[in-house]
């Protein structure tokens, strides 16, 4: 289905005054010892918050951070957002040690127009990231209306962005709809010569978002871990590199769509390669077919980003 068919309903369209809008965002935040290092995320998501505050709505937002799969770990707490949001969105913020049950249900039902309350990380109910409707049902009792502005999350099934979206009625929020328009611009009306940049681990888990692009795209650079896997295809040594080595005919599918759609597939010339993969780790630049066998590519080379 095209984006530009989807019925997704803009968060902006109602009359928000008193309502609990449950607020699922993406607030995974980069953290070092505790301090977050850039706040990009959460300032765009805020900018976003601050019309609807402003036109009296009572927000109860829901984030992840990090994968501590169920643990409670406290390292993935998100409690140290909470006056860095409050600045943000310029608004009082609550937070609950807890994002389901009783006490955030209580919480959620004491904030006045233009507040926020922010729930514990997601990720601490081992029922989250399984989608579990029963999970969905409690995320539920904290709002009036779901709002997903978390497109980075929207492609998984979670109780937070899937389960509870069926639970109550739905609609986007302000960061939703700017990335659905952009996707849309760029898929269905792109200004050309125009050029996609993929990256991320896997070739097996973005197959469908590649043959789509070789449709579409004069120029696809193919970055991050999946580089490898077409480096390995063409028969480059990858050493201890991140691919996958089978996925050698779903390459050689994409390059041959993308040969009769026109489409440039661009792979890195040259390579940064180190031994492991840490801060300070020492590194050194090869050619893209020439990683040791107890190395791994990390990155692309300085000629390849000037190409690129
Ligand atoms: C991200 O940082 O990419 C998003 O927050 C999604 O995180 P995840 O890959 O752990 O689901």
């Amino acid at each position: 289905m095209s984006v530009a068919n989807m019925d997704i309903r803009p968060v902006t369209d109602l009359d928000v005054r008193g309502l609990r809008l449950l607020v699922r965002a993406d607030l995974n935040v980069p953290m070092q010892d505790g301090r977050v290092t850039d706040a990009t995320r959460l300032e765009r998501f805020a900018a976003g918050m601050r019309p609807l505050l402003a036109a009296g709505a009572r927000l109860v937002i829901l984030t992840h951070m990090g994968r501590p799969e169920g643990d409670m770990d406290p390292t993935y707490s998100v409690d140290k957002l909470r006056p860095l949001l409050s600045k943000a969105m310029g608004a009082r913020v609550l937070f609950s040690d807890i994002s389901c049950g009783q006490s955030a249900v209580t919480l959620s039902e004491s904030l006045a127009d233009g507040e926020a309350l922010l729930c514990e990380n997601v990720r601490y109910n081992p029922g989250e990231e399984a989608n579990d409707p029963a999970l969905a049902a409690q995320f539920a009792l904290l709002g009036d209306v779901y709002v997903n502005d978390a497109f980075s999350c929207a492609h998984r099934a979670h109780a937070s962005t899937e389960a509870v979206a069926r639970m109550m009625p739905a609609c986007a929020g302000p960061l939703l709809m700017e990335e659905i328009e952009a996707l849309t611009t760029a898929l269905e009306t792109p200004t050309r010569p125009c050029v996609a940049i993929v990256g991320g681990a896997k070739v097996s888990s973005k197959i469908a978002v590649l043959r789509n692009l070789v449709q579409r795209m004069d120029t696809i650079i193919i970055g991050g871990g999946m580089a490898n896997t077409f480096l390995f295809a063409d028969g480059c040594n990858v050493g201890r590199s991140l691919h996958e080595a089978d996925c050698l005919e779903v390459v050689a599918e994409i390059r041959a769509t993308a040969k009769d759609a026109g489409c440039r597939l661009m792979l890195p010339h040259d390579v940064i390669v180190a031994r492991e993969f840490a801060a300070g780790a020492a590194w050194e630049a090869l050619p893209a077919h020439a990683c040791p066998e107890d190395a791994m590519i990390l990155d692309a080379g300085e000629r390849s980003t000037r190409a690129f």
